[in-house]
C-alpha cells in the first residue's frame, strides 16, 4: 500500500471514530456509533499492516500477534458476565499501559529509531518517549489495581499512608530530575538508570493512587484512568509518527477527561482530589468511617411479601423505580419491565430514576433497561427527578444501596458525605429489594432501610418480581 493511500484510510478511520463517539452519546444511536467504530478500526489495523512502514518480513509476526491477541479476546469477552464489564475495561486500560511502556523502551534501545534525527528533534524524541512511558506505567498499574479493587480480589478499604500527599510530592521531584537527568545522558546505557527510576515511581504512583479511593469513589477513577490509556495510546502515536494513533488516543483521552469531569461533578467530588488519591475516605481527614464493607445495621426494619408490594403498587398513582447493581446481578430487568408495562396500563403513572453512578460502568442501569426495551421517556436522570419523589406514592428501589443513602446529605462522617443521592425517602412509602441487609460497594450501613415509611423486600430480586408480578396479575 503506497503511504498515500494509507493517509487517506487513517482520514477515513479518523472520521470513523469521531462519527463513533457522536453514535456513542446517545443510546439509540449507539448500535451505529459502535459499528463505526468497528469499520474504523478494522479500516486502521489494515492500513497500519500493509502500510508502508510495515515490511513483508514482519506480516507473519504482526498477524500471529493478532491471532493471540484475538483469540484471548475473543474468549474474554464471550465468558465475561455483564456485571464483569468494569473490570474487563479496567483490565484493557492496563495493557494499553503496558504496551505504551514497552513501545517507550523498545523506542528507546532501537539504534535505528532515533539515527536520521536532528539533536533538537532527538531531544523532543526523547520527551515523548519519556512521558510516554511515564503516562503509561501510572495507567498499568493503577488500572490493575482498579481491576483488583473492582473484581473484589483486592478490598475496597482505602489504604491511607501517613503523609501520602508528601509521598506523591517527592515522586513527583525524582520524577522531573530523572526526566532532566535522561535528556542529558550521553548514551543509551546512561539514559537507562533515569528512566528505569522514573518508571519504577510511575507504577508506585498508580498503585498508591488507586489504593487509596474508597469504595464509592472508584467509578471516578476508572474514568480516569480510562483517559490515562487515551494519552498513553496518543503518546505512543507521537514516538512511533503515527498521526492515528495520536488522533485517536487524544479522542479517548478527552473522551475520558470529560466523562470523568462529569462524573466527579456527578459525585460532588474535586477532580484534583481524585488525582491526589484518598477521597472517598471520611471527610476532614477523620476516621474513615465503615468504608470496608463491614459497616453493623443499626435499627428495626419492616419486611413486606410480594403480595403486600403488590398491593401497595396497585394502589399508588405514581411511582418512582430506581434500579442498581443488584437488578444487574439478578438479571431483573425483563421482569420490572413486564411490571411497569402492566402498572402503565392500569393508568399508574411508573418512571425510572437514574443514578450517574448505579451499578458499576456509566450508563449500566440504561443499558439494561434499553435491552428490557423499557422505553427511553420514562427514563430520568436523577437530577430530573429528585423533586418529585415528594408527589410519589411509592419509590421502588430494586437492588440498590449506596445510591438511595440518605447519610450521604445527613451524615458529615460518612465516606459517601457530599455524593448527590435518588432521595426516595421522600416518596410516601419506599420499598426496598434486596437479599439482606448488606452494604452495598462502599460498605456502608444504610439508614433508609430503618425509615418509618420504608418497606423491605428481601430476595433475589428477579425472584421476588416475579412474584409480585403474579400477586398484580390475579387481583
Ligand atoms: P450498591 O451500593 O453496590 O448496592 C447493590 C445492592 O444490591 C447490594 O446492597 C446488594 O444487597 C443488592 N443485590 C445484589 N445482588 C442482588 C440480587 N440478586 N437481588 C437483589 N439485590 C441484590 O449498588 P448501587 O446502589 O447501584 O450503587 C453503585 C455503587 O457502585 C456506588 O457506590 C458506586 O460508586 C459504585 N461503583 C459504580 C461504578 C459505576 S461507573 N457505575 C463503578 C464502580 C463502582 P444484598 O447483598 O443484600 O442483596
Amino acid at each position: 500500500m503506497s503511504e498515500s493511500l494509507a493517509t487517506v484510510s487513517y482520514i477515513g478511520a479518523t472520521i470513523l471514530f469521531i462519527l463513533s463517539l457522536g453514535g456513542l452519546s446517545n443510546p439509540e444511536s449507539s448500535r451505529r456509533g459502535n459499528l463505526y467504530g468497528m469499520i474504523g478500526m478494522t479500516i486502521a489495523v489494515l492500513a497500519t499492516i500493509f502500510g508502508p512502514r510495515v515490511t513483508m518480513a514482519g506480516i507473519p509476526w504482526i498477524i500471529g500477534a493478532m491471532v493471540v491477541g484475538g483469540s484471548v479476546g475473543l474468549y474474554a469477552a464471550r465468558k465475561v458476565q455483564m456485571t464483569q464489564m468494569p473490570e474487563l475495561v479496567a483490565l484493557m486500560h492496563s495493557l494499553v499501559g503496558l504496551a505504551a511502556c514497552l513501545v517507550g523502551f523498545a523506542n528507546y534501545i532501537d539504534p535505528a529509531a532515533a539515527a536520521h534525527l536532528t539533536s533538537a528533534e532527538k531531544a523532543i524524541h526523547e520527551m515523548e518517549i519519556y512521558i510516554g512511558i511515564l503516562i503509561g506505567a501510572v495507567t498499568f498499574s493503577g488500572s490493575i489495581i482498579a481491576f483488583g479493587k473492582l473484581s473484589g480480589k483486592i478490598g475496597g478499604k482505602p489504604l491511607l499512608l501517613p503523609a501520602r500527599h508528601w509521598m506523591n510530592l517527592l515522586g513527583l521531584l525524582i520524577v522531573i530530575y530523572s526526566g532532566w537527568q535522561f535528556l542529558h545522558s550521553a548514551s543509551v546505557n546512561a539514559g537507562m538508570l533515569p528512566l528505569t527510576v522514573m518508571t519504577v515511581i510511575a507504577l508506585l504512583f498508580g498503585i498508591h493512587m488507586v489504593m487509596a479511593i474508597g469504595g464509592a469513589d472508584m467509578p471516578v477513577v476508572v474514568s480516569m484512568l480510562n483517559s490515562y490509556s487515551g494519552w498513553a495510546a496518543a503518546a505512543t502515536g507521537f514516538m512511533l509518527s503515527n498521526d492515528l494513533l495520536i488522533v485517536t488516543g487524544a479522542l479517548v483521552g478527552s473522551s475520558g477527561a470529560i466523562l470523568s469531569y462529569i462524573m466527579c461533578r456527578a459525585m460532588n467530588r474535586h477532580f484534583i482530589s481524585v488525582i491526589a488519591g484518598g477521597f472517598g475516605t471520611g471527610t476532614g481527614g477523620g476516621t474513615p468511617a465503615a468504608a470496608n464493607g463491614d459497616a453493623q445495621p443499626a435499627g428495626e426494619v419492616v419486611a413486606v411479601s410480594a403480595v403486600e408490594t403488590a398491593e401497595l403498587l396497585r394502589e399508588a398513582r405514581n411511582v418512582i423505580i430506581v434500579p442498581g447493581y443488584g437488578m444487574a446481578v439478578a438479571q431483573a430487568q425483563h421482569t420490572v419491565y413486564e411490571i411497569t408495562k402492566h402498572l402503565r396500563e392500569k393508568g399508574i403513572n411508573v418512571r425510572f430514576g437514574i443514578h450517574p453512578v448505579a451499578g458499576r460502568m456509566p450508563g449500566h442501569m440504561n443499558v439494561l433497561l434499553a435491552e428490557a426495551k423499557v422505553p427511553y421517556d420514562i427514563v430520568f436522570e436523577m437530577d430530573e427527578l429528585n423533586a418529585d419523589f415528594p408527589n410519589t406514592d411509592v419509590a421502588m428501589v430494586i437492588g440498590a444501596n449506596d445510591i438511595v443513602n440518605p447519610a450521604a446529605q445527613d451524615d458529615p462522617n460518612s465516606p459517601i458525605a457530599g455524593m448527590p443521592v435518588l432521595e426516595v425517602w421522600k416518596a410516601k412509602t419506599s420499598i426496598v429489594m434486596k437479599r439482606s441487609m448488606a452494604s452495598g460497594y462502599a460498605g456502608v450501613d444504610n439508614p433508609l432501610f430503618y425509615k418509618e415509611n420504608n418497606r423491605m423486600l428481601f430476595g433475589d430480586a428477579k425472584k421476588m418480581l416475579d412474584e409480585v408480578f403474579v400477586a398484580l396479575k390475579t387481583e
